[in-house]
C-alpha cells in the first residue's frame, strides 16, 4: 500500500466512524426517549404551562386517533407541543402551534429544538385570529387553550378544515365556564359532536372538553 493509499483508507475509516457516531447520536441523543423524558421532567413550567398529565392525556389522544395534522392555538413555552409533538412524530403527522406572543415562539422552538421535533412542530407567530386561517386543512386534532372568550371564534375559523373523526380540546372549561359560555353550548349540544368534559389534571382544579367531529 503506497502512501496515497494509505491516506485513503485512514480517511475512510473516519468518515464510517463519524457516520456511525451521527446514527447512534440519532437514537440515543436529543430523539431518544430517555433524554426527551428528562428533559419533560426537567422543565421549566410557569403557571402557563399545561400539567404534566394533561400534556400526556394529549399526547395519547394524539396517538390513538392516529391524528396527522393538529393545531394547538397557545403555545407558551412548548410544553405542549412538546409532547404532542412525540406523539405526532410517532404518527408521521405534523402540529402547528400558534401564539402571538414573540417571545413565546422563540422559547417554543427552541425547546422543540432542544428534543428534535423541529420538523414535526412549527411554531406560529401572530394573533390565532389571523393566523388560523392560514393553516391548510384537513385538520384531525385540535387543542384550544389561548384567549378563553375566544375559543367559539377559533373553532369556527378551524370548523371548514376538521375532518371526520377530529379531535377537539378545550383547555380550562371550569374555571372559564363563563367566558366560553358560547363554546360550550355549541359543542354540547350540536348534533355534529360528541363532547364530554373531564375533570383533568389536580394541580389546576380545572377541566378539558373532549369533542369527537361526527361528520
Ligand atoms: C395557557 S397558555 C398556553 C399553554 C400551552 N398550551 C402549553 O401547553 O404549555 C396561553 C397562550 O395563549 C397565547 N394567546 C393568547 N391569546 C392569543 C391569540 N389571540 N392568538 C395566539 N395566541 C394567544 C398567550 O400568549 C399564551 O402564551
Amino acid at each position: 500500500m503506497n502512501r496515497r493509499h494509505a491516506v485513503a483508507a485512514v480517511l475512510g475509516v473516519a468518515v464510517l466512524s463519524l457516520a456511525g457516531l451521527c446514527a447512534f447520536a440519532g437514537q440515543s441523543g436529543k430523539t431518544g426517549p430517555e433524554f426527551r423524558k428528562q428533559f419533560i421532567d426537567n422543565f421549566h413550567r410557569t403557571g402557563l404551562n399545561t400539567t404534566p398529565g394533561d400534556a400526556m392525556m394529549l399526547r395519547i389522544l394524539v396517538e390513538s386517533a392516529r391524528a396527522k395534522r393538529g393545531v394547538e392555538v397557545g403555545s407558551a413555552s412548548g410544553f405542549g407541543a412538546v409532547n404532542m409533538g412525540i406523539a405526532f412524530e410517532r404518527t408521521g403527522g405534523h402540529l402547528w402551534t400558534l401564539d402571538l406572543d414573540p417571545t413565546a415562539i422563540k422559547e417554543t422552538r427552541e425547546n422543540l429544538e432542544k428534543v428534535g421535533l423541529e420538523n414535526v412542530v412549527t411554531a406560529v407567530e401572530g394573533d390565532a385570529l389571523k393566523t388560523l386561517p392560514t393553516i391548510e386543512g384537513p385538520i384531525d386534532f385540535v387543542f384550544i387553550d389561548a384567549l378563553k372568550q375566544d375559543y367559539f371564534k377559533y373553532l369556527k375559523l378551524l370548523e371548514p378544515k376538521l375532518s371526520a373523526g377530529a379531535v377537539v380540546v378545550a383547555d380550562n372549561v371550569i374555571q372559564s365556564a363563563n367566558a366560553m359560555k358560547d363554546y360550550l353550548d355549541y359543542v354540547q349540544n350540536s348534533p355534529d359532536y360528541d363532547t364530554v368534559i373531564i375533570r383533568s389534571s389536580l394541580e389546576k382544579n380545572d377541566g378539558m372538553a373532549i369533542s369527537y367531529k361526527i361528520k
